[in-house]
């Protein structure tokens, strides 16, 4: 079977999109979006030498955003470039050099190159490409879906690996103090230092008809938190208060995004972000998620230390893997 690639659609496309690809005006972002600097994601110093300060504003952000921008986060910016760099690299590719890493058609692993197949709800489909493959722990990845070529993504990868740990602890301790949790009991709830880091890169071509399409739809991450660096074209919109909002690109910044599985241990004390990414008429978007994420079978529910008779649970607790398979078989948690 011939696979579509929207990077292939995109080449032959120079005025117009195919019809599954334009949305609803419900869905148009020129149509739904917030004009002007209303209200901003907010910005976060993660090198503040006051935690506290540094905890108030991550609680302000995870529970009226569930959406945050970090600066000073101790990643060198040259390791981002280089991350950056060679997935770029990856998808400049020919067509059957990057179709060897495919997913295959049954697999029941997320980990491949792909375009999704399956439709959304009113037929439509996304404008994106996509390569998933987790960087973390050793134990869980599989270098068959790393590319070879070009041959310093591995290194640029282990390396940006290597370098997250630092900014995920303190994300974790801050969202655990803020909750009056002890300063590792959050971490420890998404499964301590067996937490999975799943890079997936999102690659939106160009796109004739932008104001039309989408290139990811409103959803929230199933993931705890993830952590996206983009490429310099804005496209990531946040929504609150049910209003879309553009999330500004700020160089050298980490963009959190809280996900399913922190709103469920925090009893909904922080919200997990429903959002959505444009795409642009010019310019080729990118972007580099990393969805840091409990192992498959952590069971996952509201803290114990956050429940009583009068905040009794707000959601039930299940395994990860559970909660996955509910979520995108779109039956019932
Ligand atoms: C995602 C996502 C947003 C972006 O892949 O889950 O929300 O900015 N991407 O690419
Ligand atoms: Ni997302």
């Amino acid at each position: 079977m011939e696979v579509e690639r929207v990077q292939e659609i995109a080449n032959f496309s120079k005025e117009t999109i195919p019809e599954e690809f334009i949305r609803t005006t419900y869905e148009q972002p020129a149509l739904t979006t917030v004009q002007g600097t209303v209200l901003e994601v907010p910005v976060i110093d993660l090198s503040d030498p006051d935690e506290e300060k540094v905890v108030r504003a991550i609680v302000d952000a995870s529970s009226n955003w569930g959406m945050f921008q970090v600066v000073n986060h101790g990643i060198p910016h040259e390791t981002v470039r280089k991350l950056k760099e060679v997935g770029k690299a990856f998808f400049e590719l020919p067509p059957q050099e990057k179709e060897a890493y495919a997913k295959s058609p049954g697999s029941q692993s997320i980990e491949g190159y792909g375009t999704k197949l399956q439709r959304e709800v009113e037929g439509k489909k996304a404008w994106v490409d996509h390569l998933f493959h987790k960087i973390w722990p050793p134990s869980e990845i599989n270098y068959q879906f790393w590319p070879k070529n070009p041959p310093s993504y591995r290194k640029n990868n282990e390396e940006y690996a290597k370098h997250m740990h630092g900014v995920v602890d303190k994300l974790f301790r801050c969202l655990s103090l803020g909750l009056g949790l002890e300063g590792n009991e959050m971490k420890e709830a998404m499964g301590g230092d067996n937490m999975v880091y799943l890079l997936k890169i999102n690659y939106y071509p160009q796109c004739p008809q932008a104001d039309l399409a989408l290139g990811v739809p409103a959803h929230t991450d199933m993931s705890a938190i993830t952590i996206l660096v983009p490429n310099d074209v804005q496209g990531l919109q946040a929504c609150k208060d049910d209003h879309w909002y553009d999330v500004e690109y700020i160089p050298n910044a980490l963009i959190v995004h809280i996900g399913d599985q922190i709103e469920i241990v925090s009893n909904g004390k922080y919200k997990s972000v429903l959002h959505r990414a444009k795409v642009n008429k010019e310019k080729t978007r990118i972007s580099w998620p990393v969805f840091v994420e409990p192992p498959s079978d952590l069971e996952v529910g509201p803290h114990p230390k956050l429940v009583n008779e009068a905040n009794p649970p707000k959601f039930k607790s299940k395994k990860y893997s559970q909660y996955c398979f509910c979520k995108l078989n779109k039956t019932p948690q």
